[in-house]
């Protein structure tokens, strides 16, 4: 019989060593003020997650209605590890469903977006509908011969059983949301009302235009990009650009709103001159100051974030309008994918002015690259070391609870998402220590 090492946790978490899975994981606390690095690294857990939380009672962001206006228009996405095409019905409803042939699961749809009535699979031309249902599938009754047909499809063969697999969908303000689950809550409830009222708000109830995309590719666990836009105190530290420019500093004030769902909406205000230009005490000057500019068309907030559980962002920086859509790879992979939007009635100046701030973000955008490098190292350095290292993250910024506060310094809406996180996984949470006697 093997020998059975444990792990142990500082506060009585344990679990074996020999012979483990890691899936027989147990979360050290249920405040969520530690959490296990093996959590960012192992594919067991990754592949859990797609299962319990992508397709599990969650509502995943899909797109934009102003992305699909007319009958036909589609845009493909990834809900977790599922490729998905959203598409507008004759109807005007819309329709999700996942880009895998229910013939031999090709690839379906192939353009990253456009419009078409129909979608045929070019591996033997099964045709679908923009609803995912099948319409035809070619030599339905086989090859003709002289003695008649042969081969084809038996007589009971019957299409309405071989649709694309569909997503539930449901929209709110213009944005589309789809779930896997039956079981998942109704969409307005899921987002909670504050969040719910912060889409409208800043989607202006959907009557946007979309800008365009960026799709960034980091080499590191979806959950880091999930903690980061939960953690609004990293921006003043991390990005000098931030401090030195004004952006956002240490001494501006700021709210996080938390939700039980993981949901969580982060508010800035940054102080500014009557311009709109950030102030700052900097001695340093920026050539371009456009980047840090802020024309006030959202009641005085310089800053918003607001999460979607699991893979949902929308982020306004100064005048930049963006939805994040989460799109895990691999334990170790996460593609970003950024919709910019603007508003109808923005003139050529706010336009040019929202087009130029987007160089803050994306692939190569001076902000979020700095997310990012700080993401691959923290991927690097965890990788490098193996699940008997027994180290956890802190998460004690602003104490041990997740409910909201009227400051931004604290990490409440990071140990909010485990909550809700654990809670899907279905992992144990260690039970605190007894004091020895
Ligand atoms: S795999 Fe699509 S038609 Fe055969
Ligand atoms: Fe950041």
């Amino acid at each position: 019989m093997n020998q059975v090492a444990f792990l142990k946790y500082e506060n009585g978490g344990k679990r074996m060593l020999n012979n483990q899975s890691p899936l027989d994981l147990i979360w050290p606390n249920a405040n969520c003020t530690l959490t296990p690095y093996e959590i960012f690294t192992s594919k067991e857990i990754f592949e859990l997650e797609q299962e319990k939380i992508f397709r599990g009672p969650v509502w995943n962001y899909l797109g934009f209605e102003a992305e699909i206006p007319k009958h036909g228009d589609f845009i493909t996405c990834w809900v977790g590890t599922t490729p998905i095409v959203v598409s507008r019905n004759e109807d005007k409803s819309i329709s999700a469903f996942v880009n895998r042939c229910a013939h031999r699961g090709a690839q379906v749809v192939r353009d990253v977006r456009g419009s078409a009535k129909f979608h045929t699979c070019v591996y033997h031309q099964w045709m679908y509908n923009t609803e995912g249902d099948l319409e035809s599938v070619s030599l339905h009754r086989g090859i003709k011969t002289k003695e008649g047909f042969k081969g084809g499809y038996p007589k009971d063969f019957d299409k309405r059983h071989h649709c694309l697999q569909k997503m539930r969908v449901d929209t709110h303000s213009g944005m589309i949301f789809g779930t896997f689950s039956e079981e998942t809550i109704p969409l307005i409830d899921y987002l909670g009302p504050v969040v719910a009222e912060r889409i409208k708000f800043i989607t202006r109830d959907g009557d946007i235009n979309i800008g365009g995309y960026h799709r960034h590719t980091i080499k590191c666990n979806w959950k880091m990009m999930a903690e980061n836009s939960r953690d609004m105190y990293h921006a003043p530290q991390l990005h000098h650009v931030f401090q030195h420019f004004g952006v956002l500093t240490n001494e501006d004030t700021g709210s996080v709103e938390t939700f039980d769902k993981g949901q969580v909406q982060i508010t800035g205000y940054a102080k500014r001159t009557e311009k709109g230009d950030a102030i700052s005490k900097s001695s340093v000057e920026l050539k371009d100051p456009r980047i840090t500019r802020w024309q006030d068309d959202r009641d005085g907030m310089t800053l918003s974030v607001s999460n979607v559980f699991p893979n949902g962002l929308l982020t306004i920086v100064n005048n930049n309008l963006s939805m994040r859509q989460l799109r895990p790879k691999g334990p170790d992979r996460l593609e970003l994918f950024y919709t910019w939007f603007s508003y109808k009635d923005d003139d050529e100046e706010m336009t040019e002015m929202r087009r130029f701030q987007r160089n803050a973000f994306g692939p190569s955008g001076l902000v979020a690259a700095e997310d990012a490098l700080v993401f691959e190292m923290i991927q690097a350095s965890i990788q490098a070391g193996s699940v008997s290292d027994d180290q956890q993250a802190l998460l004690m910024m602003g104490g041990t609870g997740t409910e909201s506060t009227d400051y931004y310094a604290t990490e409440a809406s990071i140990r909010g998402f485990y909550k809700q996180y654990i809670d899907l996984m279905g992992f144990e949470v260690a039970k605190p220590k007894v004091a020895a006697e």
